[in-house]
């Protein structure tokens, strides 16, 4: 596919302004406009004393702290702090962390312009219009390499009590500008490296794959897949490594932009009700599923996943599922698996949710209900999980 093929459409948007390198921390005042701020994070980094770092790189900067993101953040949290926020004459907010505190930010940054004639749940579940604002600027700073959330104008919810997952999503949600530090990503453990570096990886796989992919998607998605490929099994017997750190970062950024562009597609839509139903992380329960995912998808290949396999250094699609399935021994992902569910069954009772719309759909291949247990049964079979 050339990149201005004739007969076949497409757009690409990506508005945010990206400052990149070891100590752009300590120039974020520089980039700051005027007025209060709102500091979103978790627990965890106000107790690891970032919170109070990053409050003096402000100076006098009035700031409000809101550190009590968890994972997966929920409509009725959002609700309920957005309508504590309210009033304080916040003007722009800073995101510190991974998916959920960006996520969060993105929420924050819309509700906190809209005013509290806007409901988060109505916009959900009555289907209500986003209203026609701008919302407040954001910065954000990625402490994870993996969930691209700092370039994408998505942020995941969740209605735990119902196991559901909603998509806000708008052009209007992108961040102003990310700031991105990968010694922020030196101290995760192992197995937060890896399950963050697995989303990234199934970011750049899930854009290849995408009935909406087009040429700029497909430059991002391949780079993003050579560099995750290729780092994150040395990472994770390397969690102190700076240069492995930075292309993990760099494959997460690049497969960021691509899915802002095509969005993602099946692994992400099978996931969804798995990490509603048991708590799995993310990165872990969009993952899984990619190496059947991409042989099921060999079988109509348009060309583009042929192309793929020989730029990352395989024979054919074949190759390709032998390579993630390797990666997947190296990073035993098939023990992470494990900590959450006990086999097959326990996946299958989920099929009916899997097929979220906006994601499955975007899947290169349609699929059935039957194909769907089939593509389960298969990525269990590739971790050698006993069905
Ligand atoms: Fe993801």
């Amino acid at each position: 596919m050339t990149a201005l093929q004739t007969g076949s459409k497409w757009s690409f948007y990506n508005p945010v302004r990206l400052v990149a390198g070891g100590g752009v921390l300590e120039e974020l005042l520089v980039h700051l406009a005027e007025g209060k701020v709102l500091l979103v994070t978790t627990p965890g980094f106000t107790k690891r004393g970032f919170t109070e770092k990053l409050a003096g790189l402000l100076e006098e900067r009035e700031i409000v702290v809101l550190d009590s993101v968890s994972p997966n953040p929920t409509i009725d949290k959002l609700e309920e702090d957005a309508r504590r926020l309210d009033g304080q004459g916040i003007r722009q907010i800073i995101a510190l962390g991974g998916g959920s505190a960006i996520d969060s930010a993105k929420v924050f940054s819309f509700m906190l312009a809209a005013g509290r004639e806007f409901s988060l749940r109505g916009h959900f579940e009555e289907q209500s219009p986003l209203p026609d604002i701008r919302p407040l600027p954001l910065t954000a700073i990625p402490t994870t390499a993996g969930t691209g959330s700092e370039v994408t104008p998505f942020a995941t919810i969740w209605d735990l009590s119902g196991e559901k997952k909603y998509s806000l999503s708008s052009p209007r949600l992108f961040a102003r500008r990310a700031l991105l530090d990968p010694k922020l990503t030196l101290t995760l453990p192992r197995d937060l490296t890896v399950v963050t570096g697995l989303d990234a990886l199934s970011h750049a796989l899930e854009s290849l794959w995408n009935r909406r992919a087009n040429p700029i998607t497909r430059a991002y998605a391949l780079r993003a897949a050579a560099i995750a490929l290729e780092t994150l099994p040395a990472l994770a017997i390397d969690l102190k490594n700076t240069e492995l750190r930075t292309k993990m970062m760099e494959a997460s950024l690049l497969a960021g932009l691509a899915i802002s562009g095509s969005r993602t597609a099946l692994a992400h839509s099978i996931s969804y009700p798995i990490t509603a139903r048991y708590g799995m992380p993310h990165g872990l329960a969009c993952s899984f599923t990619l190496p059947a995912i991409l042989e099921f998808n060999a079988a109509v290949d348009d060309g583009r996943l042929l192309e793929a396999a020989r730029a990352l250094g395989f024979a054919s699609p074949g190759g390709f599922v032998e390579g993630i399935a390797e990666l997947f021994k190296q990073l035993g992902v098939r023990d992470l698996l494990e900590q959450y569910i006990q086999g097959a069954d326990d996946l299958l009772i989920l099929v009916p949710q899997m097929f979220t719309p906006g994601r499955a759909d975007n899947n290169l291949r349609g699929l059935s209900s039957a194909q769907l247990r089939e593509i389960i049964g298969r990525s269990l079979a590739l971790l050698k999980i006993s069905v």
